[in-house]
């Protein structure tokens, strides 16, 4: 298919490999066995998505990728660091510039307009508070919210509060994107809207994403599809015009 021999000789750049994930939720009462040997490679600009059961351990393994939980067993690297190896400061500087994260709920502050929300990565990541809106301003005008700088996220609906959340994810330029269920909490033509917008700002921009969905219907803007289910990643499939189940 690829007609450049240069191209398929160049492997692409692995952005985060995980091999042997094992991870446990131990209390008096019960133990989870949430993840239970996690082999997954995900290469620079895919938009890969990763599906599966409630419960089969999606939040749970995009945690571990994102660094915000630690795994009990096997290897986990991000653009080749290893997130256990390293000093909490150290992690904490780099996860803040390299990765951006998109929740459910979009988790958006209150008490902050919408230019203030999405340029608080800027300024935790050391930017002065004017730069970093002009940066939030650019970035809420493509993905359309240029009207809605100054007002404050309740009175957004749902579809345009996940574009503030997307903004703020994107704002300080990550090379990788991880978003867990992003279109849940949006009616149906609202979540692809989200999904399309995500899938042209990967295309535009290059930047990896990874998105944890149940929607069978946004498969179609994957590259790839990990399928998972009790703990495990049982199959890959191709997106795009591959298999939609
Ligand atoms: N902090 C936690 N403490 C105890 N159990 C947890 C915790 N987080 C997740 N679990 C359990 O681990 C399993 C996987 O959860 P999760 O990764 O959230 O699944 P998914 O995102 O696929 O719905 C579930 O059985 C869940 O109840
Ligand atoms: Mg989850």
């Amino acid at each position: 298919m690829n007609a450049d021999p240069k191209r398929t000789q160049t492997s692409p750049m692995t952005v985060v490999q995980c091999k042997g994930i094992k991870k446990a939720f131990i209390t008096p009462d019960v133990s989870t066995y949430a993840l239970r040997g996690i082999d997954l490679r995900v290469n620079e600009g895919e938009f890969m998505m990763l599906v599966g059961p409630s419960g089969c351990g999606k939040t749970t393994l995009i945690s571990i990728i994102a660094g915000i939980l630690r795994h009990d067993v096997g290897d986990c690297t991000v653009f080749d660091k290893n997130f256990s190896t390293m000093h909490p400061d150290d992690l904490l500087r780099f996860r803040g510039k390299t990765i951006g994260f998109i929740f459910q709920s979009f988790n958006l502050i209150p008490t902050l307009t919408v230019a203030e929300n999405v340029s608080v990565p800027l300024l935790i990541n050391g930017m002065g508070r004017p730069q970093a809106l002009t940066k939030a301003y650019h970035i809420l005008r493509e993905v359309g919210l240029q009207e809605k700088v100054n007002t404050f996220p309740n009175l957004l609906s749902g579809g345009q509060q996940q574009r503030v959340a997307i903004a703020r994810a994107l704002v300080h330029n990550p090379s990788l994107v991880i978003c867990d269920e992003p279109t849940s909490a949006l009616d149906q033509e609202t979540g692809l809207k989200i999904l399309d917008l995500m899938h042209t700002i990967n295309r535009k921009r290059k930047t990896t994403f990874i998105i944890v969905s149940h929607d069978s219907r946004i498969f179609k803007y994957a590259d790839r599809i990990a399928h998972m289910n009790d703990g495990v990643i049982e199959r890959i499939s191709n997106g795009h015009d591959g298999e939609h189940e």
